[in-house]
Formats: structure tokens, sequence, C-alpha cells
């Protein structure tokens, strides 16, 4: 019994424990306050933030609203890329206008997207380029611009905020794109459809961590299907979050042909075992580990 009782206090502790992280973090997000890391986040499970395949090193200028991160990686020693990592000040603005989810933090599955297309960056060599939902950096989409050639990278997200923030990295990057061609568009997949320059234009669209919206799940097919060229293909990552990636597979399989894949980088895969090995409580592959998932649009019939 007084063991029952000690591991109950315990727990109860434990739970007021982060609870009051949770309060502590909250009230600086809401303050701007400048003490914390610039991922740390509003909820304990977004503890586990990257892979750590880039090297993040703080760039020397300093804003009020933002931090400038310089990129690279041991693995392609002539990647380069200044990224501005926004502040994640919660206000009432932010709360309550378009999905700000981009904001807060460049999740897990798009720094292993953007990792996969660096490696693979041949594949995008003279091809059409557009990222959906790429948040406040569009990592993948800009990284390849530096990186690679391809023709033209869209770069676009719902946020108002992160276009604004993709505007000012396409201007201190632009002079690592070459002859790629980057735009950047405020791009809502909704019943209103796709901008009539943007239908059938795209090779690739790349895409990370968008397929747990509801409301955005259908919206987000159509948008795909109506981007693509007829042999484009999207790449995109997500985690399993529950029920959410199966449901967008569920959707995207009447229009397109599609394949997944939890094997797609050995790095990754070697990473991911090592981590749910050493049984990190702060590691959950529902929520953390992005499943690669192509899409191909279903040819039309010939017979
Ligand atoms: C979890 S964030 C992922 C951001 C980025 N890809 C990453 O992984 O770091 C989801 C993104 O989807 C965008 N989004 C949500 N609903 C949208 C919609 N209907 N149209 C366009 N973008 C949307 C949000 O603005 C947000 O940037």
């Amino acid at each position: 019994m007084q063991t029952e009782n000690t591991s109950l206090s315990q727990n109860l502790n434990n739970k007021s424990v982060k609870a009051k992280k949770r309060w502590q973090i909250l009230s600086e997000a809401l303050r701007g306050s400048k003490s914390r890391d610039t991922c740390q986040n509003l909820v304990s499970v977004r503890r586990f933030q990257c892979y750590g395949l880039f090297n993040v090193e703080p760039a020397i200028t300093h804003e009020e609203e933002a931090t400038w991160m310089e990129y690279t990686c041991s693995e392609f020693p002539l990647f380069q890329l200044s990224v501005r990592h926004l502040t994640d000040k919660v206000n009432p603005e932010t709360l309550h206008g378009f999905n700000n989810t981009g904001n807060v933090c460049i999740w897990p599955s798009e720094e292993v997207m953007t990792y996969f297309c660096l490696k693979n960056c041949s594949w995008f060599d003279g091809k059409a380029v557009c990222e959906l939902g790429g948040g406040m950096t569009c990592l993948a989409g800009m990284s390849l611009a530096v990186y690679s050639s391809p023709s033209c990278v869209e770069l676009t997200d719902g946020n108002e905020n992160s276009i604004k923030n993709l505007d000012i990295m396409v201007k201190k990057n632009h002079q690592m794109f070459g002859s790629t061609q980057v735009n950047t568009r405020v791009l809502k997949w909704g019943p209103s459809g796709v901008d009539a320059d943007l239908q059938d234009k795209f090779d690739y669209i790349l895409c990370a961590d968008c397929l747990f919206f509801e409301e955005g799940r259908q919206d987000l097919v159509d948008t795909l299907y109506s981007l693509l060229k007829t042999d484009g293909e999207a790449i995109l990552f997500a985690p399993s979050r529950g029920e959410t990636f199966q449901l967008f597979v569920d959707l995207a399989v009447s229009t397109f042909s599609v394949t997944t894949s939890e094997v797609y980088d050995e790095r990754i895969q070697s990473m991911h075992h090592q981590m749910k090995a050493k049984g990190l409580d702060h590691y959950d592959e529902n929520l953390h580990f992005p499943l690669y998932l192509k899409l191909k649009k279903t040819q039309p019939s010939t017979s």
C-alpha cells in the first residue's frame, strides 16, 4: 500500500512538474521571451525536435521577431542555406488566424524530406518543383533551389506570415539560386482551386507533415492533382499521427497510384531504430517518424 501511495504521489508530482513547465513555456511564448530555444515548443510531445541531419549554427544577425541560422550538412559539403526562424511569440492573432503550425518550428518530416531531396537532387534538375504547406521556411524547396538546378521552385503555404518570412529568405539567398526561378505564393488548398498559371505545371510537388488536418485532407488531394503534370510526382513525408496518414492515402488512391514506405533511407532508418531501442520516452514514432508517400496521377485507360 505504501509503495502504491509513493508511486501515486510521484506520479502526481511528475504531472504537476509537467503542467508547470507547460505553463512556463506558454507564458514565455506570450511574452515573446528570448530565453528559450527557438525550436522549443508549446507542448511536451514536441520535445523531440529533429534528427540532427543538418548542422545549424546561429548567424550573427539578430532581429526582434526572428533568428537567422546557417544550415550546412557534412554529407553535402557545398550545401549552405540561410534560414530565418520566426520567434514563435503567441498572440491572439496567431491563435485565431490561419493555421500557425508552420511558424512554430521546422517539423521532423520537413527535415527528413529536405535530406531526402538533397540526396536525390539530380531528379530535380531542369524540373518545375512546388512545395505545399512548407511553413515559414519551405526548407526542402528552398534547399533544392540553392543546391540543385530545378527550372523553377514555387514555395507556398496558406499562412501569410509564413510567406512574408519566405520572401525575406528568398532575398537573402537569391545569389545561390543560379538560373532557378524562385517564387513564393499564398496557396490555400480549398474549394477556390488553384490559380490558372499553376495548373498542370509541376514535375514534382513536395509536402511535409500536412496530412493530419481533418478538413483539409480532400482539398490537399485535389490541389496536388491540379498542380501536377500528367507524369508528375508528389513526394510527401508525414508521421502516421494516429490514423491520419492512412486516411489521406485512402482518399488519394481514387486519383493517384500510391507508394508508401517506411524504409526509404538507410541513415534515417538506423537512427529511428536506435532511438526506439533506447526507449527514449520523448521519441514517439507515431508523432515523429516520417513515412514516405509517393503519388503519381493514374494514367487514363488506353482501352
Ligand atoms: C505542421 S505544419 C508543416 C510545415 C512544414 N512543412 C514543416 O513540416 O515544418 C502544416 C502546414 O500546413 C499549412 N496548412 C494547413 N492547412 C492549409 C491549407 N488549407 N492550405 C494551405 N496550407 C495549409 C500550415 O500553414 C502549416 O504551415
